[in-house]
């Protein structure tokens, strides 16, 4: 991906625009845990790409006066002046600076909303930073950069790791794979996999029980960073890359119960990981596990092939067939006492 990709109108310095996105959140079924400058991943990861999490995002842009070295914007997130996210949007620009260098010489209104609450405990920085990276290739489409379609959503995913490496993911529909492997992938922008998805994983469900809405004690940052000198580091990233290739697998032949073996061991050796770095720290609270609990009694007793997975947080994304929907929903209902956001695999971003 370099700075230097065709452009073919030449900077009209009167053109004003503007362009809107919506783009989803997504859960990891292997995990990114652990990576190298610049958000480089130690090792390739693979997810679902959800429907009703979402952000939506448009910016208007309008030439400055003078090009300075410094990004002019502002910022609304809900409709409100959100000063908190400017030191985020800052450190963005910076990094896709060398990419799109009109960022100097424009100035931009962005806003942003998200479907789902801010303190749901679902991690909104995958689909903002997708969202806002869609709206930057369309404006850099504007500007004349020739981009097939297919190079289009590979630069914005490109743009989307920079801002925060799993977002990166939230380009594609229904599944998405990154990281360098031998068999599909590679460590600078995600790519998607649904073609060759089996048909037991089309609307494959995932109800978020949000067992804590607050803050975590340890951020994702902090995590990845505690990873550079953990003594399971290697094996974990060996271990990752093995289970990225039988994931991929799974999801092709579809499998269900290699699925559930394989997605619930990565969920507990992702905060294994954490219980076991220099610095150890748990995210995991005794509501995750009393879910965790429950599932796998709810799975022996109705062969529902349900199973979790989890973030870097408490919260615990129950997956299961979209034939088992009724009976996994009405379990919930009546059997977890926290509130639980439902959601499904999804068809990608939208142009809005
Ligand atoms: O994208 P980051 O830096 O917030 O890291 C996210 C890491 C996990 O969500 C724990 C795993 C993943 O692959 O999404």
């Amino acid at each position: 991906m370099s700075s230097c990709t065709k452009r073919l109108k030449k900077l009209s310095l009167d053109s004003i625009g503007q362009a809107s996105w919506q783009a989803p959140s997504n859960i990891a079924l292997v995990k990114y845990w652990g990576k190298k400058e610049v958000q480089i991943p130690c090792n390739p990861s693979v997810s679902f790409t959800l429907k009703n999490c979402h952000t939506k995002t448009s910016i208007e842009w309008k030439p400055r006066k003078a090009t300075i070295d410094n990004f002019q914007y502002s910022f609304l997130f809900e409709g409100k002046e959100a000063p908190d996210f400017h030191s985020k949007i800052d450190q963005f620009f910076e990094k896709l600076i060398e990419f799109i260098p009109e960022l100097h010489s424009y100035e931009f209104k962005i806003s942003s909303e998200n479907s789902f609450p801010h303190s749901a405990g679902i991690a909104s920085s995958a689909s903002a930073m997708a969202a806002l990276s869609l709206c930057l290739v369309s404006f850099e489409r504007e500007m004349g950069l020739d981009l097939s379609e297919d190079q289009f959503y590979n630069r914005a995913s490109f743009f989307a790791r920079l801002g925060s490496g799993s977002a990166c993911r939230s380009l594609y529909p229904e599944v998405a794979c990154w990281g360098e492997s031998e068999v599909i992938g590679n460590d600078l922008f995600a790519l998607p996999f649904s073609q060759q998805l089996n048909e037991v994983f089309r609307n494959y469900q995932d109800s978020v029980v949000i067992v804590d809405s607050g803050v975590k004690s340890v951020s994702s940052r902090a995590g990845h960073a505690l990873m550079n000198d953990h003594p399971f580091a290697m094996t974990r990233f060996e271990q990752a890359s093995l289970n990225y290739r039988k994931c991929l697998e799974i999801l092709k032949v579809g499998d269900l119960n290699s699925f559930i073996n394989l997605v619930e061991n990565e969920a507990l050796t992702l905060h294994a990981m954490m219980m076991t770095s220099r610095e150890n720290y748990m995210l995991m609270k005794p509501g995750t596990l009393e879910v965790i609990e429950k599932l796998r009694l709810y799975r022996s007793e109705s062969n529902i092939p349900l199973c979790f997975t989890l973030d870097a947080g408490p919260n615990v994304h129950i997956l299961y067939p979209k034939k088992h929907e009724e009976a996994v929903k009405k379990w919930i209902s009546e059997n977890i006492s926290f509130k639980v956001i439902h959601d499904e695999l999804g068809e990608g971003p939208i142009n809005l």
